[in-house]
């Protein structure tokens, strides 16, 4: 999210595994529909030790990524809904080094490299008879097939003169990376299918340049799944429209991520998955993000921040919050540390891994295991741990923060159009 060591996508993509789904007809019945998710990978290399240049890469990714959907919000709907302290901040940059490392990196790998992969992948098909995608979920895009350049060579490609359904759409589509590239297209609209779930007249992007940091991407494109405000398109997005069309009962979608079986549940909440209920928080969906209030979080059952917000992003890796907020946090574990050369990023001692976990007003404690708190060992040999909590200005306000899959992994969570609500349950 994704996505791989990619300098880009930190968004979700489908599994492969969901292609045989591919076309089916919609489930009926109160269930919704799982589609098997695709591991993502850490910033842990094989040797354990903390990988700063993938961990640097995805952090910009991510900026850019909140960037661009604060332009959108913007575009949508005005700036008067951003956060109090959100600002578009400048287009954020991979240092060349990093980025000559990273190409490097890529160039020596297999193009699909399951170990490179941090996105989480999966299937759709689009047109009339169905051309197929692996994708990433936000704002829908794929390559056209008007894309000649070579990094678009290894991708599926979209034609719509093949698509009895595909209606052109004027205005173009664009968004900036941080590598210096852009990725822009046509818009069109078409009918749109993830795992039997359809959405018709879906607006979409044929991309005819395409960033060559998606070179090494085993996905051909991206579709998202938050609200309609921060649609690069301006339009509803995929599940938006299949669940207006009835394609789906509920006006809600479920995560598990997980190490195996992780899954995305299209139209309520897979209850093989989790215990219990649900503890569902009311979302202030003004900013168009999952974004609740009234957030905590504790170390050793001691707190240490309260009353902010969390936005939280599936298509995100580490947890990021504010610079001075972040500080805070680690001056209640002792042998915490900056993590020199990486901003943000701080050690903790990996023998006395802390207790972190977030909660919501009157709620449970959310607890966020070892192994999930750490993104691997400062240095060869080193016996401290890179923590999966980093301080960064993301510009999405001044006491937001992001909580992506790090939180994630710990808890099922449940996103929920029509009460407006996120909720989490214990994981079984
Ligand atoms: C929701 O967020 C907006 C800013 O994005 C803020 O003005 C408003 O007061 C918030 N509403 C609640 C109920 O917190
Ligand atoms: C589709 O057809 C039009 C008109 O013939 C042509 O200009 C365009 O290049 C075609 N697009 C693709 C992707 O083949
Ligand atoms: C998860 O995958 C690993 C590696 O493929 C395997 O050894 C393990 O049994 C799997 N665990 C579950 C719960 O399926
Ligand atoms: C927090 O708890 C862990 C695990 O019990 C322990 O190793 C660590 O020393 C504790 N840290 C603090 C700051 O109390
Ligand atoms: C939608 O939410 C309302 C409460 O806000 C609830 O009463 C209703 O059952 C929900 N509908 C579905 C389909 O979940």
């Amino acid at each position: 999210m994704f996505t791989k060591s990619s300098v880009l996508l930190f968004y979700l993509i489908l599994t492969a595994g969901a292609v045989p789904h591919l076309g089916a007809p919609p489930i009926e019945g109160l269930s919704g529909i799982s589609i098997p998710l695709r591991k993502r990978s850490t910033f842990t290399g094989a040797d354990g030790v903390f990988d700063k240049n993938a961990a640097i890469a995805a952090t910009i990714a991510t900026q850019n990524k909140h960037r661009q959907n604060l332009i959108n919000l913007q575009n949508n709907k005005g700036a008067s809904f951003f956060n109090p302290g959100a600002a578009i901040l400048p287009l954020a940059t991979l240092p060349v080094d990093i980025l000559g490392d990273l190409k490097k990196k890529r160039q020596a790998e297999p193009l699909t490299d399951e170990n490179d992969d941090v996105e989480w992948a999966g299937s759709i098909a689009i047109g009339t008879p169905a051309q197929n995608f692996v994708i990433d979920f936000d704002n829908l895009w794929v390559p056209s097939a008007s894309c000649s350049s070579s990094t678009c060579a290894s991708k599926a490609k979209f034609n719509p003169n093949s698509s009895t359904t595909a209606v052109h759409r004027p205005g173009t589509f664009s968004i900036e990376y941080g590598d210096g590239s852009t990725v822009s297209g046509a818009v069109y609209t078409d009918t749109v299918t993830v795992a039997g779930v359809k959405a018709t007249n879906q607006a979409f992007s044929t991309v005819t340049t395409l960033s060559t940091s998606f070179a090494q991407n085993p996905a051909d494109g991206i579709l998202g799944m938050a609200y309609p405000s921060i649609s690069n398109l301006g339009e509803n997005p995929f599940f938006t429209t299949a669940h207006s069309e009835g394609a789906v009962r509920k006006n809600s979608f479920g995560f598990f991520l997980a190490a195996n079986g992780s899954e995305l549940y299209l139209g309520g909440t897979n209850e093989k998955l989790y215990s219990g209920n649900i503890e569902y928080h009311t979302i202030n969906s003004t900013s168009g993000f999952w974004q609740i209030p009234g957030a905590s979080v504790k170390v050793n059952s001691t707190a240490a921040l309260t009353g902010f917000q969390t936005v939280i992003d599936s298509g995100t890796t580490i947890m990021y919050g504010p610079l001075a907020a972040v500080q805070t946090l680690y001056s209640n574990i002792p042998g915490s540390a900056p993590v020199e050369s990486v901003n943000g990023f701080y050690s903790f001692p990996c023998a006395s891994a802390p207790k972190v976990a977030f909660s919501w007003g009157e709620g449970l404690d959310w607890e966020i295991t070892a192994a999930n708190l750490n993104l691997g060992l400062l240095a060869a040999g080193s016996s401290d741990c890179v923590g999966a909590i980093s301080g960064e200005d993301l510009g999405l306000g001044s006491d937001v923060w992001l909580l992506g899959d790090s939180f994630m992994k710990n808890v099922y969570t449940a996103f929920d159009f029509n009460q407006s609500a996120v909720g989490f349950a214990a994981l079984i």
